[in-house]
Parts: structure tokens; C-alpha cells; sequence
């Protein structure tokens, strides 16, 4: 099996994208070649600053090490430190439908939103095929946001193989349906561009006044309460072990129970489970050498991958002699 997932540099990395990405993948590297890399290409269709670019791309590689990834067996890596994906979303732009691409979400929910409709924004998805491809992955962990980019992905190399013969690995993707949408805060979908995130690697003090916001509704005290739409219970289930999950569960349908006490429940939980990440990260944010390292050993072997696909690809569509 190989692996690969990646993520955006675009902000500070949550509670979502920990459950909902990160910890699958880093299961994963147990079961197969694994690749994880850093987005920063497809930030750049959203963040035109240097210095955050930069900042969040450092954060993102310190995020991801604390969190569990191992760089010996998963190559680990900027996006553009492999160029050869920027060749083949070239490649696989000329099969791609305007019409496929002008349903994807990342451009259609994106526009209303004040952000400018650059030809970046609107070819992400086929930059995103071109990361999955180039490496021959058939196994992407994400979150259920990114399926339909999944599902473009397959679109195009099951075009790709039928017009210019067999090239491309078709992936699938690997969504957990008990993480697939964490609730944030206000009990949407948990988004950097929602603000209603929880950080996984804010401090502790910080951490705490987020889990405190979250939204609940207005039932007194001694009222029985529903679990099963209390975001503060949906984060429990996702950190607390099961035993606990049914005494929280209990508690709340009995009555007799603050709100408080079940943020409070999951704030320790949180800590007792980032504290000793959060000291790793500040461990490894003193080693900038050995981070850089790290991710330029990843891209070398993602691109020795990308560049046997992109010279299989070259010489399928006719850019290169028979
Ligand atoms: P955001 O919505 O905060 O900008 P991204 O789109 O950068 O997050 O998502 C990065 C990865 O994390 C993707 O695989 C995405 O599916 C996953 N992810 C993000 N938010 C959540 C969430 N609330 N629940 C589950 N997975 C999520
Ligand atoms: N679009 C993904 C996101 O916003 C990030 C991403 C880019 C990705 N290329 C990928 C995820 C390839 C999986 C596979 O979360």
C-alpha cells in the first residue's frame, strides 16, 4: 500500500485536522510506503505573505514530527520542494473538464467569500490529483471535505489510462466516519476559516479558555441533558476512553450536571494528551537543522517516485521519442 495525504500551510493546525487527518495517516505508516508533505503550493493560492507562508510551513513540520511522525519510514516533505507535481498538473490539466472543476468545492465555496478567483484557486483540484498521482498512491487519509478532490483525482487518471494506456495507480480514499467531521466550538464543521477552531498547539492556558466557548445550549443545571448533540460530548468521545464516554453520558441524561464540568472533563483530557506533545515540539523547534533534514531527505525520495510516473507520463502522451 502506498500512502499519501498532505496539508495546507494556511493557519494553525486543530483539534479537525489532528483527529481527522493526522493521526489516521501517522497510523497508517505502520501499513504501508508513506507520504506526507506540506501543501505549500496550494496556500499559495490563498496566502500571499512571505513570512506567514514561511511561518506556517516551519509550524506545520514541527506539528506534524511532535505529533508521531516517523521520518524514517515516511518521507515527509514541502510540496514545492518537488517540482515534478507542478509538470504533471500541467499533464493532467489538458484531460480536465471546466465544468468538473467549477463544482469543486474549493473554488466554489471560496469566491463568495471575497477570495479572488485566481486560476490557482480554480486548478487546486488538479494540483492535488498531481500530488496523489506522481507518487502512485492508492490510499489517501483526509477528512470528508476533501473527498470529492479524491474523487477528481480518480476521474482524471481513469482518463488519463484510457487515452495515453495504463500510467496511474487509481487511489481511494480513506475517510474515518467517526472523525470525518469534527464540530468546532459553535458546532459547525471545526475550520481554520470558521474560527472556531481548538489548536492543537496553543498553550495550555489558551487551549482551555477555546474548550470554554464551546457552544451548548441553555438547559439548567438539573435538567437531563442529550449527549448526542453536545459538541462538548462529541470532543469527549473523540479523547476520553469508552468506559468514561458511558459514565459522561450517563451523567448528562440523569441531570444534575453542568456544562462546565464536561468542558472541564475534556480540557484535562486534552492536556494529559498534548502536554507531552507540546514539550516534543519545543524540543525539535530548537533543532532547526535537524527539521530541514528531515524534509529535504523526504523530498529526495518523493521525487526519485514522482519522477519515474512524470517520465512514464512523458512518454505515453508523445512529449518524448517512442
Ligand atoms: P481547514 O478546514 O481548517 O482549513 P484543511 O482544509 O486545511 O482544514 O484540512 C486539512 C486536513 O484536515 C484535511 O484532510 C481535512 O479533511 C482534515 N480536516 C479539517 N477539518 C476537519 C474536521 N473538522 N474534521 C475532520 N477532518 C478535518
Ligand atoms: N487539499 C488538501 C486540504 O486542504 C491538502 C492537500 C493537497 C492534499 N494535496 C493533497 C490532501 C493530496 C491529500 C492528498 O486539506
Amino acid at each position: 500500500m502506498r500512502i499519501l495525504s498532505g496539508i495546507q500551510p494556511s493557519g494553525k493546525l486543530h483539534l479537525g485536522n489532528y483527529l481527522g487527518m493526522m493521526r489516521p495517516a501517522m497510523e497508517l505508516q505502520e501499513q504501508g510506503e508513506a507520504f506526507l508533505f506540506i501543501a505549500n503550493y496550494h496556500a499559495l493560492t490563498t496566502i500571499h505573505d512571505r513570512a506567514t507562508l514561511w511561518g506556517y510551513t516551519q509550524d506545520v513540520a514541527l506539528d506534524f514530527l511532535a505529533c508521531g511522525l516517523d521520518p524514517q519510514r515516511t518521507a515527509f516533505y514541502r510540496q514545492s520542494d518537488v517540482p515534478e507535481v507542478t509538470e504533471l498538473t500541467w499533464l493532467l490539466s489538458t484531460l480536465a473538464p471546466m465544468g468538473l472543476l467549477e463544482r469543486c468545492h474549493s473554488y466554489k465555496d471560496k469566491t463568495p467569500r471575497g477570495l479572488p478567483a485566481s486560476h490557482g484557486l480554480f486548478s487546486y483540484p488538479v494540483l492535488m490529483a498531481a500530488d496523489i498521482l506522481a507518487v502512485q498512491s492508492n490510499c489517501v487519509p483526509v477528512g470528508r471535505d476533501q473527498k470529492q478532490h479524491v474523487e477528481v483525482t480518480r476521474d482524471l487518471a481513469i482518463k488519463f489510462n484510457n487515452q495515453f494506456g495504463e500510467v496511474f495507480t487509481v487511489p481511494d480514499p480513506a475517510i474515518r466516519d467517526e472523525v470525518a467531521v469534527v464540530p468546532g466550538v459553535d458546532g459547525q464543521k471545526m475550520s481554520k476559516s470558521y474560527r472556531n477552531t481548538i489548536e492543537i498547539f496553543g498553550t495550555a492556558k489558551a487551549t482551555r479558555k477555546q474548550i470554554m466557548r464551546i457552544v451548548t445550549d441553555s438547559k439548567a443545571l438539573e435538567d437531563p441533558k442529550d449527549p448526542d448533540t453536545c459538541t462538548v460530548f462529541a470532543l469527549l468521545k473523540l479523547l476520553a476512553p469508552p468506559n468514561e464516554q458511558a459514565e459522561w453520558a450517563a451523567r448528562y441524561r440523569a441531570g444534575g450536571m453542568g456544562y462546565g464540568e464536561s468542558k472541564k472533563a475534556l480540557a484535562d483530557h486534552f492536556e494529559a494528551h498534548f502536554a507531552p506533545l507540546r514539550a516534543k515540539r519545543e524540543k525539535l523547534a530548537g533543532n532547526p537543522d535537524y527539521v530541514e533534514d528531515v524534509l529535504q531527505g523526504g523530498a529526495r525520495r518523493a521525487r526519485a517516485a514522482a519522477r519515474e510516473t512524470l517520465d512514464r507520463a512523458r512518454a505515453a502522451t508523445g512529449l518524448v521519442a517512442p
